[in-house]
């Protein structure tokens, strides 16, 4: 299964020359760590996955650096990102449950390759985030591409070792907020209507293990690629069931026009109006001036939905109070 955006990217020669930069990192490191870590394949995957998650404590260090200066705030960007730094931990986590960092070799060499990357993905992330984000995008694509070979190849075997219980007790044990997190196929994932089921993986064997991983990395393939689209904005699973079940409180009160309504359902649908201050006015950030010129122009906007919602709940209890007098 390869994953196919469901609508084109923007093109245009500045973003094919970022993707053809991006493009040219990925293949050099794939080399190296292809060449150094020939033929023995969990510690090739501790080198994946200590170096493909240090792209998503970028992005969460830059966010934070925008939010201490009051530039630019988006707590959905924050949680979807720690969502999916959590998730490439326990894939870690396994790998080095299965003496992928044994070596102290490997080691050096993978957290000194994730140091540098960092700052890389910090620079580029400040200067434009549809960059970082492609670049990302293309690393998450090496490694399901990577995990989907080893699966082909070694079918037989894995289905036949019992699976390492970090991977047990992260996929099926655990508490799995975070996991649904950055999950894209429910909730509305990537601000979409679906109604597929939500994903709980059984594990029982090492296959299993990797399968999971294997379409964890295709659940930050797509989350990537939204991220590049210009003016979308990425919206938490929670934040989206939140504002979901609020609007079918005052769906219900709309419907029960003309009955009295209950005290507490009523607030509930007043705070719905004034939550959705939250959804107006939001814009992608384009880099870092972007980010400065947007935060200035949100805080406006967003005084001014303020005003606009307090108004409209004052009115609608004047309303209320009519009614009752009547
Ligand atoms: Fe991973
Ligand atoms: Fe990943």
């Amino acid at each position: 299964m390869v994953y196919t955006p469901p609508e084109p990217l923007p093109s245009g020669p500045l973003i094919e020359a970022e993707k053809k930069v991006n493009g040219f990192i990925v293949d050099s490191a794939v080399f190296v760590i292809d060449k150094l870590y020939e033929g023995r394949d969990y510690p090739r995957f501790y080198a994946l996955e200590t170096i493909a998650r240090v792209p998503y404590f970028s992005f969460l260090s830059v966010l934070h650096l925008y939010e201490s200066f009051g530039w630019w705030r988006r707590a959905d960007y924050l949680k979807v990102h720690f969502a999916e730094t959590m998730n490439e931990y326990h894939h870690l986590l396994i790998m080095e449950a299965m003496g992928g960092a044994d070596s102290f070799k490997d080691r050096f060499f993978a957290q000194h390759v994730a140091v540098v990357y960092f700052w890389v993905a910090v620079l580029i992330y400040m200067v434009s985030p549809r960059m970082a984000y492609n670049l990302s995008e293309q690393v998450e694509e090496h490694a399901y591409a990577t995990y989907d070979d080893f699966l082909k190849k070694n079918e037989e075997e894995l289905k036949q070792t019992p699976a390492c219980g970090v991977a047990v007790s992260y996929f099926q044990l655990g508490d799995l907020y975070l996991f649904d997190e950055f999950q894209t196929n429910v909730y509305d994932g990537l601000n979409k209507a679906t109604n597929e089921e939500v994903r709980r993986p059984k594990i029982k064997t090492m296959y299993d293990v990797i399968e999971n991983v294997r379409n964890d990395e295709l659940e930050h393939v797509k989350t990537m690629n939204f991220c590049q689209k210009p003016g979308n904005l990425l919206r938490a699973n929670s934040s989206i069931r939140a504002q979901r079940k609020a609007r079918e409180i005052c769906d219900g009160i709309v419907e029960n026009d003309g009955e009295e309504e209950e005290e507490d359902v009523r607030e509930e649908c007043d705070l719905v109006v004034a939550s959705e201050q939250d959804a107006e006015g939001e814009k992608s950030c384009e880099g870092v001036l972007d980010c400065i010129v947007k935060g200035f122009e949100e805080r406006t906007i967003s005084n001014s939905t303020v005003t606009d919602n307090t108004e409209m709940i004052s009115n609608r209890e004047e309303k209320r109070e009519d009614t009752k007098k009547a």
